[in-house]
């Protein structure tokens, strides 16, 4: 069991914050909308900790925060649509999804290995002081385990996560007190993929998304076939290992869970890439992060139509 420190929002909270933090490990930080559970977007074990922490029996694309239009724009692709909304809201409570650039710095589990992200420019001044000094973005969902309630004060952060996290900045209650509005802007007509604080009349409603967003049929799958539980392989597939399950490729060799998830999108792209015609995947138990690794493994093998 980890020890959860609380600190007001000051200049120590946020030095201990981003140690913490460019070590790999999430932090509870307040945000203008709810309080987030940040970890650095770039690491891969870093966002898996963050499942760990939620206890989430399934993957979804993350929400990447970042300190100004010109860091999104490093890592998306915004057309005028996208910028013109980025440069009035921002920063504020709007999420906006647009293309990803590539080659990207950012995990493949932090957008759930989807060729776009969701990205926003918070407005409270701990998450941008944060932001600042870590120098990166962060993946960042709301701080609370798996099926709560979005917290707006640190002490309902502490109720959900204490003794899973080390760290909650305390910044008050929240302003707004509900999520960011999501728009994508992907090309096309705008679409609102979750109402939030903004409201921005363009943009036409997607309700099948926003009443589902882990069961997206956007998530990326694979476009093979693919086996589960394989504890060997044929010739006319490429397997992804796990521990003494070694394939072509290994989720992780010493059979640590929070490695594996890391690393899922990016071999689950590769085996689509590779010259094999099917995929087969060693069996990962059914126990702490393995319940999202099979959620997605499942999806993943499930006949599309
Ligand atoms: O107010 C907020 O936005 C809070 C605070 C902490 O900033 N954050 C938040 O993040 O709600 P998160 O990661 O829980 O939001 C995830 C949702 C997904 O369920 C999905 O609806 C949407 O953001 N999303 C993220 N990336 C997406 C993508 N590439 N395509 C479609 N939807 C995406
Ligand atoms: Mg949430």
């Amino acid at each position: 069991m980890t020890i959860t420190n609380i600190l007001p929002f000051n200049n120590e909270a946020i030095a201990e914050a981003v140690g913490l933090i460019l070590a790999g490990q999430c932090v509870a930080v307040p945000t203008e909308t709810v309080y987030g559970l940040a970890a650095d977007a770039t690491n891969g074990e870093a966002v898996a900790r963050i499942y760990e922490a939620k206890g989430r029996p399934s993957f979804n694309p993350l929400i990447v925060h970042v300190l100004d239009l010109a860091a999104a724009r490093e890592i998306g692709e915004f057309d005028e649509q996208a910028a013109e909304l980025g440069e009035t809201h921002w920063p504020g409570p709007l999420t906006l999804v647009v293309p990803l650039r590539q080659p990207s710095a950012i995990a493949s589990i932090a957008t759930a290995g989807l060729p776009t992200i969701g990205l926003r420019v918070p407005a409270h001044p701990a998450m941008q002081a944060l932001l600042r000094a870590a120098g990166r973005p962060f993946a960042a969902p709301s701080a609370n385990a798996s099926g709560g309630i979005s917290p707006t004060r640190a002490e309902h952060v502490l109720k959900s996560l204490g003794g899973r996290i080390p760290l909650i900045i305390d910044g008050g209650p929240t302003e707004r007190g509900i999520e960011s509005t999501i728009i994508a802007a992907t090309g096309g007509p705008l679409r609102l993929l979750r109402a939030g604080p903004i409201e921005i009349d363009a943009a036409t409603p997607d309700a099948g998304r926003i009443e589902a967003p882990g069961q997206m049929a956007s998530h990326y799958a694979p476009s093979k076939p693919l086996r589960l539980n394989a504890m060997t392989a044929e010739l006319d597939e490429h397997w992804i290992g796990f521990g003494p399950y070694d394939g072509h490729a290994n989720l992780s060799a010493s059979g640590n869970l929070t490695e594996a998830a890391a690393r899922l999108f990016d071999l689950l792209h590769r085996a689509d890439e590779a010259d094999e015609a099917r995929i087969a995947v060693a069996p990962v138990p059914e126990a702490g992060l393995g319940v999202a690794i099979n959620d997605r493994l499942r999806r993943a093998a499930a006949p599309r139509s």
